[in-house]
């Protein structure tokens, strides 16, 4: 009997995220996000640069799907600017801001392009940052009322929904190493986002199952790193242990069990940074289960014990030899298929969607004005065949999403690093095919069976 293959309807996508390709931040009344601000903060993006024009997709979206149908895409995952919606965080819409949106989803449809729409991608309304952001608990609350209307508008027609993009690196990166919006670097702040985050997308997924008047499905994206120790030692595998429950489970236990682990909330109390948990919020977390789970797989986590770190005692390290990304980031395809039976084994073989996956790398080899990366094709190629062999060891994977559909602002790094399988030339905006694109484009044309 042939192997196995994708099963039927698995969907070949693309992600993209608001702030990294919209660019037009002050226009038809969008308010001002949280990044707009971080942005000017000296020092905080490479080179001063800022999303401002980023893709200029506002402007250029018609391009861009062009570009999505030439690729043979069944699906796109792109997020949708909370501020472009409300301005200032709640209160009044702003009606041009939907209607974006509005149009978007219905060009995709026409192209027989599955929308997977992203509530939230990062760029929180400043307006709601001056109140405390994700450290008031009010933030949730205020998250669903804008879910609310966003479903509203567009639930008829999205099938796909994701509240959040990777709470953890909102809450952590953001809160406690500084190096995201807000830019706060206080580690309390940082479990107290995580929380407000996690009840922000309960109250989500809650206010979906009433107020939407079609019903399709919600999830939420993870960032999810397969932790391994360095070495054989006990000392090394209690930290992957502790790593994974913080990087990990932290997240996962709510969305499945509706619980945090308790290991890491003694761990957190004990170090004076355990998160306020109001009486009602643990009934909001398990009382509303996901229909999915969407998968961020980039890189994993080796670590080793330290007491370098009084709240973490474990430090991460990479391997010298190991290939990398542009990021620094080890690639271990391994890892994919690892994280994806393990959530199978763990968390009842749930439905699952790799919602980002893929590579920055340096680009430099170009024949005739296309960018030869087949260093990247190398890395989604690995990736799609052990997410393959997952599916056929039982793992219930619907979908890929490739990061991204074309090279962006990457958050604190700027235009510096490329992950985009379409290059953006930065004085014309013009579009311009990778040797990835012609590559994905084959894959998904032979259903991914060339590989
Ligand atoms: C993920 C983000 C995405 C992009 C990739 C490289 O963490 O969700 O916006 O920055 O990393």
């Amino acid at each position: 009997m042939a192997d196995i293959g994708f099963p039927k309807g698995f969907l070949w996508g693309a992600a993209t995220a608001a702030y990294q390709i919209e660019g037009a931040v002050r226009e038809d009344g969008r308010g001002e996000s949280i990044w707009d601000r971080f942005c000017r903060v000296p020092g905080a993006i490479h080179d001063g640069e800022t999303g401002d024009v980023a893709c200029d997709h506002y402007h250029r979206w018609r391009d861009d799907l062009e570009n999505m149908r030439d690729l043979g895409l069944t699906a796109y995952r792109f997020s949708v600017s909370w501020p472009r919606v409300l301005p200032s965080g709640s209160g009044r819409v702003n009606a041009s801001g939907l209607a974006f949106y509005e149009t978007l989803v219905d060009a995709l449809l026409h192209e027989r392009i599955e929308p997977a729409v992203t509530l939230y991608h990062w760029d929180l309304p400043q307006a709601l940052q001056e109140k405390g952001g994700w450290t008031n608990h009010d933030t949730a609350f205020r998250f669903a009322d804008y879910a609310e209307k966003v479903f509203l508008r567009l639930g008829d027609r999205v099938k796909i929904w994701i509240t959040l993009n990777e709470p953890q690196v909102s809450a952590f990166a953001g809160h406690g190493d500084g190096v995201h919006a807000p830019g706060l670097k206080d580690v309390r702040h940082a479990v107290q986002a995580s929380h407000v985050l996690m009840i922000a997308h309960a109250l989500a997924v809650q206010v979906y199952r009433q107020a939407s008047p079609a019903h399709h499905r919600i999830g939420i994206t993870l960032d999810l790193h397969p932790v391994y120790p360095w070495s054989d030692g006990l000392s090394d595998a209690e930290a992957a242990r502790v790593a994974d429950g913080r990087v990990n489970r932290w997240f996962l236990d709510p969305v499945f069990r509706g619980v945090y682990p308790k290991e890491i909330v003694d761990q957190f109390a004990a170090s004076g940074v355990a998160p306020h948990i109001d009486a009602k919020d643990l009934g909001v977390l398990s009382s509303n289960p996901v229909d999915f789970l969407g998968v961020n797989y980039y890189f994993p986590m080796r670590v080793l014990a330290s007491d370098h770190d009084p709240l973490l005692h474990y430090e991460c390290a990479v391997h010298k030899d190991r290939e990398k990304t542009e990021m620094g980031w080890e690639i271990y395809p391994e890892g994919l298929y690892d994280m994806l039976i393990r959530l199978r084994q763990d968390y009842g073989n749930p439905s699952l969607m790799i919602t980002e996956n893929g590579a920055a790398f340096r680009d430099s080899k170009v024949v005739n004005g296309q960018v030869q990366d087949d260093d990247r094709i190398d890395y989604i190629r690995s990736h799609l065949q052990h997410a393959l062999r997952a599916i056929r060891d039982g793992v219930k994977l619907e979908g890929y999403f490739l990061w991204t559909l074309l090279d962006n602002f990457e958050w604190s790094f700027g235009f510096s690093r490329k992950f985009g399988i379409t290059s953006l030339d930065r004085q014309t905006l013009g579009r311009t095919w990778k040797k990835s694109a012609s590559w994905y484009q084959g894959v998904i044309a032979s259903k991914g069976e060339r590989l």
